[in-house]
């Protein structure tokens, strides 16, 4: 069987704080398909927090154990997978999403500082949130665009909202 059979129906990708994950579960749920989520697979995998593995073990090989679980759902999963909001910074899994169903969700910084300020589960934005996540982005942006075959803007949309966006556009 070709390998692409066994590809997921859509990849969510974007920052910190977006909604993947929520608005993930409600597109699964809608196609009435699984979900899969790479940050909660790397937890799994590794028996710890992701914070835990950034002090512990650098970011570096973060991305690679990241690299590694998107690897795996890619080929294991059909349905939709949610990629951590850094995953795009590496150019092997920037590789596996070639040809695939890809939705960056994206939005504005003042909605992201609501939504991520108060979050110290982000080891990335543990020291000041709103600056840092623009920085990211900036950095980033480039990077969602290219492996991205759709942009989904969730500002001022509820998930559910964000879902229909994502299915009427892909
Ligand atoms: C990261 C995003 C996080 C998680 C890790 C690093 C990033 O995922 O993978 O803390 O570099 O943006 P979420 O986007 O699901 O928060």
């Amino acid at each position: 069987r070709p390998a692409r059979a066994q590809a997921p129906v859509i990849v969510l990708v974007g920052p910190m704080g977006v909604g993947k994950t929520t608005v993930g579960e409600l597109l699964a749920e809608r196609l009435g398909t699984g979900f899969r989520d790479s940050d909660a697979d790397i937890v799994a995998a590794q028996g710890r927090e992701i914070a835990d593995i950034f002090v512990d073990n650098g970011e570096a090989h973060f991305r690679s154990l990241e690299r590694e679980a998107v690897r795996l759902a890619l080929a294991e999963h059909r349905g939709v997978l949610a990629l951590g909001g850094g995953a795009v910074l590496d150019s092997g899994t920037r590789e596996l999403l070639a040809g695939l169903p890809v939705v960056f969700l994206s939005m504005e910084v003042a909605e992201a500082a609501r939504r991520v300020g108060l979050n110290t589960a982000r080891p990335l934005l543990a020291v000041n949130p709103r600056q840092e996540w623009k920085r990211l982005m900036e950095a980033r942006r480039h990077h969602y665009t290219e492996v991205a075959r759709v942009v989904v803007t969730t500002d001022g949309r509820t998930p559910g909202e964000v879902a229909d966006a994502v299915l009427d556009a892909l």
